[in-house]
């Protein structure tokens, strides 16, 4: 019980589920029924037309001038084509009227606009309502049908995030166009990376803050009885909420363009700062809080320091699924003992689905699945350690020191009580219950203090303000957690000041994606 209310009075940005009342829902199947066909039909021939006039804008031209802004008829004709068209695919699922507030400015005030909270694909309408600014999209999305086309009229920064070379120049594309006065046209960006539920805003990515140029923050509201909008990691899917949202009459929609800002001295040169503080203004305007909260591959996750801590502990996840599979403590414990002797003996660590339902003596195969997928991205196979020491940690059955011992013991490959950068980073991840990424200012504030051992670790941990956080809240055994869950959500609810303002600063020497 305690468990879940935390989650549920927690800012958590990445649930939504569409709740509806036995009355609307039978409003929605009656109505749904008739209008979600007509709607789909008549946005997907919009969609459709768009795709002819969409390629004209490019077509016969060199791929050279493809490398320039459009201009002449091609830019105009087109452009108003297109734009019509693509309010006709809004219109047509509901969005019979947008309400505007505040004044747009031009490219030469605000050469990029800002977009939060990013609720859902429907959001793309804003675009409509800012003369198709110019967009950033994954390369994987231009051969997609219609949507390849559309990214090509756009003349949108394309970037395959896999590929680091690809970063850069994407970097550098957006800078250039940025610093163009306004011979690229405006850009339009959803700084938050990802779709969340709007219940607070999670961290500001810097690409619209690198060039230093003042950018537009503008609002996106949908103020509706039912909050049928969003799509995120967990809960309502794409199709779900395109289903609630056709199935009402109209969808109301507010655009709320902000002042310009413009960036002081400090902060065009620190842009994660500039991202920052544009996140926390549009946080207050909105009212929720501003939080460190990101998509870290698949899984979202806070900031603290160097530290990427899941917002859902898969440690905790898995005490809880391992509960419902009927299993003990006591046969928890003697379960992860046997493992971690086995890891200890130096057989093989990463484990497959089958293994690891033996190890944990599951009668299911899905519980074992269901595990994997909490730890690994692999999703079929996972390490050992992990399991062993995320577990252990939440589970209370080991004290830090006991637990660190342990953790040495995985992790200190040559057994010399001293690790490594790579060991640090794997060690911390076990603790934490998913791989870390940016560990390196952890392994220097650590070397700093003396040699990389247990002692001075666990000094770091329980004495650095930052990381105090991990102990006293993350790694908090599984039922100490009332007093600290107070202290876990004041954490969210105040990170318009303290909270972010701390991450600003620990996580600005990490490298701007
Ligand atoms: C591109 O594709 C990703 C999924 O691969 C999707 O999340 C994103 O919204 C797409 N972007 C555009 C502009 O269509
Ligand atoms: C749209 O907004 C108006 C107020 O501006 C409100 O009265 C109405 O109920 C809203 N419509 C829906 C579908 O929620
Ligand atoms: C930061 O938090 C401390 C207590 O944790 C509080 O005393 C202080 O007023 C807060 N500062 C701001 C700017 O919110």
């Amino acid at each position: 019980m305690e468990r879940r209310n935390r989650t549920q009075e927690y800012p958590h940005p990445f649930v939504h589920e569409v709740k509806l009342t036995t009355a609307q829902r039978i409003r929605g199947v009656v109505l749904g029924t008739v209008l979600f066909p007509i709607r789909v039909t008549l946005a997907t021939l919009c969609f459709l037309l768009m795709w002819p006039v969409a390629r004209l804008r490019l077509a016969g031209l060199c791929s050279e001038d493809r490398q320039k802004p459009v201009r002449g008829w091609r830019r105009w004709l087109v452009n108003e084509i297109v734009r019509l068209l693509s309010r006709g695919v809004f219109f047509a699922v509901g969005f019979l009227w947008v309400k505007v507030k505040g004044r747009r400015a031009g490219v030469a005030e605000a050469p990029v606009l800002a977009v939060a909270p990013h609720s859902g694909f429907l959001d793309m309408l804003v675009l409509c309502l800012t003369d198709l600014a110019t967009v950033v999209s994954r390369s994987e999305n231009s051969s997609l049908p219609v949507i390849g086309a559309l990214l090509e009229f756009n003349q949108a920064v394309l970037v395959n995030r896999k590929d680091p070379e690809s970063r850069k120049k994407c970097v550098s594309q957006i800078t250039e166009r940025l610093t163009s006065k306004g011979y690229w046209p405006q850009m339009l960006m959803f700084p938050e990376g990802t779709t969340t539920n709007g219940r607070a805003l999670i961290k500001f990515k810097p690409g619209a803050f690198l060039a230093g140029v003042p950018v537009q923050p503008v609002l996106l509201h949908y103020p509706n009885k039912l909050d049928t909008m969003r799509w995120t990691w967990k809960g309502t899917s794409w199709l779900q909420s395109l289903w609630h949202t056709t199935s009402q009459f109209y969808t109301n929609m507010t655009i709320e363009f902000l002042p310009v800002y413009t960036p002081s001295q400090e902060e065009k040169e620190d842009p994660n700062l500039y991202a920052d503080n544009v996140q926390k203004l549009m946080a207050k305007a909105l009212g929720v809080p501003a939080t460190d909260y990101v998509m870290e591959g698949r899984f979202p996750v806070k900031h603290v320091g160097g530290l990427s801590l899941p917002l859902e502990s898969p440690a905790r996840e898995t005490l809880k699924l391992l509960d419902h599979a009927g299993l003990s403590t006591s046969q928890v414990q003697t379960a992860l003992s046997r493992m971690t002797d086995c890891c200890q003996s130096g057989q093989e660590k990463t484990v497959s689905i089958d293994q690891l339902q033996q190890w944990l003596e599951l009668s299911e195969r899905e519980t074992a699945a269901k595990i994997c997928s909490l730890f690994s991205k692999k999703d079929d196979s996972v390490d050992l350690r992990l399991i062993c020491l995320s577990i252990s940690t939440v589970s209370g059955l080991c004290s830090l020191e006991d637990l660190l011992d342990k953790a040495f013991k995985l992790y200190d490959c040559d057994g010399d009580g001293v690790l490594t950068a790579e060991e640090l980073a794997g060690l911390m991840g076990a603790l934490v219950g998913a791989p870390q990424f940016n560990t390196a200012n952890i392994y220097s504030e650590l070397t700093s203090r003396g040699p990389a051992n247990k002692e001075e670790l666990l000094n770091l941990l329980t004495t650095d303000t930052t990381y105090q956080e991990l102990v006293t809240v993350y790694l908090r055994p599984e039922g100490a957690e009332h007093e600290a869950s107070s202290h876990h959500m004041a954490n969210g609810k105040d990170g318009n000041h303290n909270g972010t303002m701390r991450n600003g600063n620990t996580v600005a020497n990490k490298n701007a994606d």
